[in-house]
């Protein structure tokens, strides 16, 4: 029989991904769990037109609400957005009493070890304990940074309609850290392997098509465009200074979720240009699988091939569709003069 899998965030950018993945793969009985507020909305109902089922619930119902629910299911996903982790706690404990085989939890971001380097990172190892306590089947997938995110942009302004920050020209803390890649559209396959696969049971996992360092991918975009990229330069200590200033403005006003959030790229910056976190051997280090290495039957798509569709008109723009938190990440970093 088809694994039944529950996956919330269909809607999103991470998720729609995961969804693709499971139906292109063939062998899950998918269902997107969506929130009863939104039902009604065009996200949804487009998921309705393509004849995914669909499963209005609150995740912050009752555990026993919950429960029933999942009963029905052998594998829960989490996509929700990077500020909601907290709302995953009652499906986890709702997960384990009704005896789920593999909860996924919202990770998909770079490899980064817990303990303030990354707050957003240590909001989802909140939810991965809660997990552990309960002795609860899991399986934690990062994806390094999505090649979406991080292409720069060019002069003549071709790229500008795919990116989701223009201008994007910042070299960070040198440019020569190498960091892990993976496409958007390939986190779904990458989870559909995953999830059928016992050795990743109660293990973390990375995916990635490529491993880079900026100066690397500004040099491939300007030879794949004929342009030269104006960089700008920001060093290790700027990117400290701007997360210190930050966190002063958020002991001040705790609840200015456009200020907290501006933390996202610059502890991602820290903790990926800076720190070097997300190269595979520091992920091994942590105790991570390489998705690579799992299946290397399956070719991710590269980062080269990703930036030829941005230059020939092609590639589609993340969170196209719009994403409350994305313009509130965009209006605290207009507030706080941040620039990527
Ligand atoms: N590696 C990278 O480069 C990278 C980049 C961006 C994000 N991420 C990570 O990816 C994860 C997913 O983020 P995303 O940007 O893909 O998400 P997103 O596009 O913002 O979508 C969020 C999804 O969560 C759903 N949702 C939000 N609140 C909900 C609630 N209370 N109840 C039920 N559903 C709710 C939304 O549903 P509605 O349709 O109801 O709104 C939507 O489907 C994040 O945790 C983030 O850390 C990684």
């Amino acid at each position: 029989m088809a694994q039944r899998v529950l996956l919330l965030g269909a809607t999103g950018q991470t998720g729609n991904s995961i969804l693709n993945g499971l139906l292109e793969n063939g062998s899950y009985d998918a269902t997107a769990l969506v929130r009863p507020s939104s039902t009604e909305t065009a996200r949804v109902k487009a998921l309705v037109d393509r004849g995914v089922k669909t499963l209005a619930a609150d995740v912050t119902a009752p555990v026993e609400q919950l429960t029933v629910i999942l009963r029905n299911f052998d594998v829960v996903i989490s996509a929700i957005d990077a500020v909601s982790m907290h709302l995953q706690r009652n499906l986890v404990v709702a997960a384990k009493q009704a005896g789920v085989k593999r909860f996924v939890p919202c990770a998909f971001i770079s490899v980064c070890p817990p303990g303030g380097v990354l707050d957003m990172r240590d909001e989802k190892e909140v939810i991965y304990q809660e997990i552990r306590k309960l002795h609860l089947p899991y399986t934690i997938i990062d994806v390094g940074v999505w090649h979406q995110v991080f292409f720069p942009t060019v002069p003549s302004g071709r790229a500008d309609y795919a990116s989701v920050f223009v201008p994007n020209t910042t070299i960070h803390a040198g440019g020569n850290t190498p960091t892990l890649l993976t496409d958007l559209r390939d986190i779904g396959r990458f989870v559909a392997r995953i999830i059928a696969d016992p050795r990743t049971l109660n293990q973390s996992v990375y995916t990635w098509s490529d491993l880079l360092t900026e100066n690397e991918i500004f040099a491939l975009m300007e030879d794949l465009s004929g342009e030269t990229i104006d960089r700008t330069y920001l060093s290790a200590e700027e990117i400290e200074a701007s997360i210190v200033r930050v966190k002063e403005i958020i002991r001040e006003d705790p609840g200015n979720l456009p200020v907290r959030l501006t933390l996202v790229p610059l502890q991602y910056n820290l903790s990926r240009a800076v720190r070097g976190d997300g190269r595979p051997e520091y992920a091994k280090y942590l105790g991570y699988l390489d998705a690579r290495e799992l299946y290397p039957d399956l070719e991710p798509r590269s980062f080269k091939s990703f930036v030829e569709e941005v230059l020939d008109g092609k590639a589609e723009r993340a969170y196209n569709n719009n994403s409350t938190v994305f313009e509130q990440l965009k209006k605290g970093m207009m507030e706080m003069g941040i620039t990527l």
